[in-house]
C-alpha cells in the first residue's frame, strides 16, 4: 500500500470531494481493529477513499452507505456508527480482502516491473467494471442456463439488462446472446436455442438478430433432410420473417461455417444461392469464387472473378481476388 499511501498526498480539495458525505465509521482517534492488508496507521480519509473505490468498482449504491453492507455487518435501521465495521462475518468481506491484497500485489510488484505507458493503476473497477460478479455475460448466462434452463437464463438476462444497460458492466450487443444460443444449440438443445434467439430479436433493434434463428433452422433442415431441404427452408423463412432480416451476409456466414466443418457441398450450395440472390454484391462473388476454388473447381473460380472485373474494371479487391486465385 506504499503507493496508495503516497497517493493520499493528492490535493486536499480532491480528498474533500471523495470523502464528502463519508460515513461515520469509528470516531476519529478510535483505532481500526481488524486491518490485515491495509497499513495499521492508515488515515481515516485514505481508508474512506479506498472503501469508496470498492463501492464504485463493484457498482454498489453509495446512498446512505447502503453499499457498504455488501461486505460489512450492520443494518439500514441503525446508525452507521453502531455498525460492526471490524467484523469478518460476511464472506464478501473476506473475498474483498484477498482482492485488495491481489490489487496491491499487481500494482506494486507486477506493474512496477514493466516499463509503463500510461501509469494507470489496477483497481476493483478494472475487472469488475461496476458489477459484483466480474464474469463475462456469456459465462453468467451459460451458468444460469445450466441451473435454470431457458427461463432461468432469460430471467437473469432481463434483470442484468435492466440494472446494467448502458453501463460498461456487460456487453449487451446483439451477437452476445446469439453466441450463447449457438453454444446451447451445439450441445443439442435446439428449441432452447431458438427461444433465446427469439428473445434476442425482441431485445435488439438490429435486424442481424434474426440471423441466428435463420441459421439454426437451416442447419436443422440440413442435418435432418439434406441440402435441398435446407434451401427450401430458406425460402420458407423468407416468407416468415421481415425482409430487412435478409442481406448478403446472412448466407455467407452460414456457408463459411459449413465449409469449415467439412460440409463443403452444402457450403458451396449456399454461396451459389447467395450469389444468385445478390449478384451485385462483391462479397457473394468472392465467397463463391473461394468456395469453388476450395472444392476443386479453380477454373470456375477464375471465370467468376473475371466476370466481376469485366463489370468493375477498377475494383481493387476484385483484382486481388483474381491474382490470388491464379496463384493457387
Ligand atoms: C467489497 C467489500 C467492501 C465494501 C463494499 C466496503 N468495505 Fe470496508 N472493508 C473491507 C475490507 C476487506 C476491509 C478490511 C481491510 C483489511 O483487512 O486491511 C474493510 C475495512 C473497513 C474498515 C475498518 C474496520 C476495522 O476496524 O478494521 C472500515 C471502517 C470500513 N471498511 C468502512 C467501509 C465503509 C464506510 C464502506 C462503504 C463506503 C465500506 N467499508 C465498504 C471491504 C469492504
Ligand atoms: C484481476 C481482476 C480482479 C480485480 C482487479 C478485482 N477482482 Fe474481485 N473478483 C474477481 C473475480 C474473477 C471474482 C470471482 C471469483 C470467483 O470465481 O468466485 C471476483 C469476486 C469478487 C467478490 C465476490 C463477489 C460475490 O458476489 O461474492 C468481491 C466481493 C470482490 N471480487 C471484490 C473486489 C474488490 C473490493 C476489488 C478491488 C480491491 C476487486 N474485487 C478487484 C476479479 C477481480
Amino acid at each position: 500500500m506504499q503507493k496508495r499511501a503516497r497517493n493520499a498526498a493528492t490535493p486536499v480539495v480532491v480528498i474533500a470531494i471523495l470523502t464528502a458525505g463519508a460515513p461515520s465509521t469509528p470516531a476519529a482517534g478510535q483505532e481500526y481493529t481488524n486491518l490485515q492488508v491495509l497499513p495499521a496507521d492508515i488515515t481515516r480519509s485514505e481508508l474512506n477513499r479506498l472503501m469508496l473505490d470498492n463501492l464504485r468498482g463493484l457498482g454498489l449504491p453509495r446512498r446512505a452507505n447502503e453499499g457498504c453492507l455488501f461486505c460489512h455487518v450492520g443494518s439500514m435501521a441503525t446508525p452507521t456508527g453502531e455498525w460492526d465495521w471490524a467484523s469478518d462475518e460476511k464472506p464478501q468481506k473476506r473475498t474483498a480482502r484477498a482482492m485488495m491484497a491481489m490489487v496491491e500485489d499487481i500494482n506494486d510488484r507486477h506493474l512496477a516491473e514493466i516499463e509503463r505507458n500510461w501509469d494507470s493503476e489496477v483497481g476493483c473497477y478494472t475487472c469488475h467494471a461496476g458489477r459484483t460478479n466480474p464474469m463475462p455475460l456469456t459465462e453468467v448466462l451459460s451458468r444460469e442456463y445450466a441451473s435454470g434452463g431457458v427461463e432461468g437464463l432469460l430471467e437473469a438476462y432481463r434483470t442484468l439488462r435492466s440494472r446494467y444497460f448502458a453501463a460498461d458492466a456487460y456487453d449487451f450487443r446483439t451477437p452476445v446472446l446469439a453466441q450463447v444460443a449457438d453454444e446451447i444449440a451445439a450441445a443439442g438443445d435446439v428449441e432452447e436455442a431458438a427461444a433465446i434467439h427469439r428473445a434476442n430479436i425482441e431485445y435488439s433493434d438490429d435486424t442481424k438478430a434474426y440471423h441466428g434463428l435463420i441459421h439454426l433452422r437451416m442447419a436443422e433442415a440440413l442435418d435432418s433432410d439434406g441440402i435441398d431441404a435446407m434451401v427450401r427452408r430458406y425460402d420458407e423463412l423468407k416468407a416468415e420473417h421481415p425482409a430487412e432480416a435478409f442481406d448478403s451476409v446472412l448466407l455467407s456466414f452460414l456457408g463459411w461455417r459449413l465449409m469449415r466443418s467439412e460440409q463443403e457441398a452444402a457450403g458451396l450450395r449456399l454461396f451459389e444461392l447467395n450469389h444468385s440472390e445478390y449478384p451485385d454484391a462483391y462479397n457473394t462473388t468472392e465467397d463463391l469464387a473461394y468456395g469453388r476454388s476450395l472444392s476443386g473447381d479453380p477454373a470456375g473460380a477464375i471465370v467468376l472473378a473475371e466476370a466481376w472485373l469485366a463489370r468493375h474494371p477498377d475494383h481493387e479487391l476484385g483484382q486481388r481476388l483474381l491474382e490470388d486465385l491464379s496463384r493457387r
